[in-house]
C-alpha cells in the first residue's frame, strides 16, 4: 500500500492500513499471488464496489519477493 500512496494517490488508506476501510482496494490483473485472503480482509472486501475473485486490499500485501511481475490495477469508486 505504501508504494500505492507514495507513486499514484494520496486519498488511500483511511484506516492506515488496517484493512479496514477498503480504500486500497485493487484487483490483480496479471501473474498470481499464492497468499490467502484473511476473514478480515474478505469482510472489508464485502462491504466495497466492484469486487471480483481477483480483489485484495494493497494494505495486507506483503511488498516482498512473491509480488515481482504481477500486476495490479487500483479500484476507485468510480472503477
Ligand atoms: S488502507 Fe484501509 S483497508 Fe487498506
Amino acid at each position: 500500500m505504501e508504494l500505492v500512496v507514495d507513486r499514484y494517490y494520496e486519498d488511500i488508506g483511511e484506516c492506515l492500513g488496517r484493512g479496514l476501510c477498503g480504500t486500497c482496494h485493487v484487483k490483480l490483473i496479471e501473474g498470481s499471488l499464492n497468499d490467502t485472503k484473511d476473514l478480515s480482509e474478505t469482510k472489508t472486501l464485502n462491504q466495497v464496489n466492484y469486487v471480483d475473485n481477483t480483489s485484495r486490499l494493497a494494505c495486507q500485501i506483503i511488498l516482498d519477493e512473491k509480488i515481482n511481475n504481477l500486476t495490479f490495477k487500483i479500484i476507485t469508486d468510480h472503477k
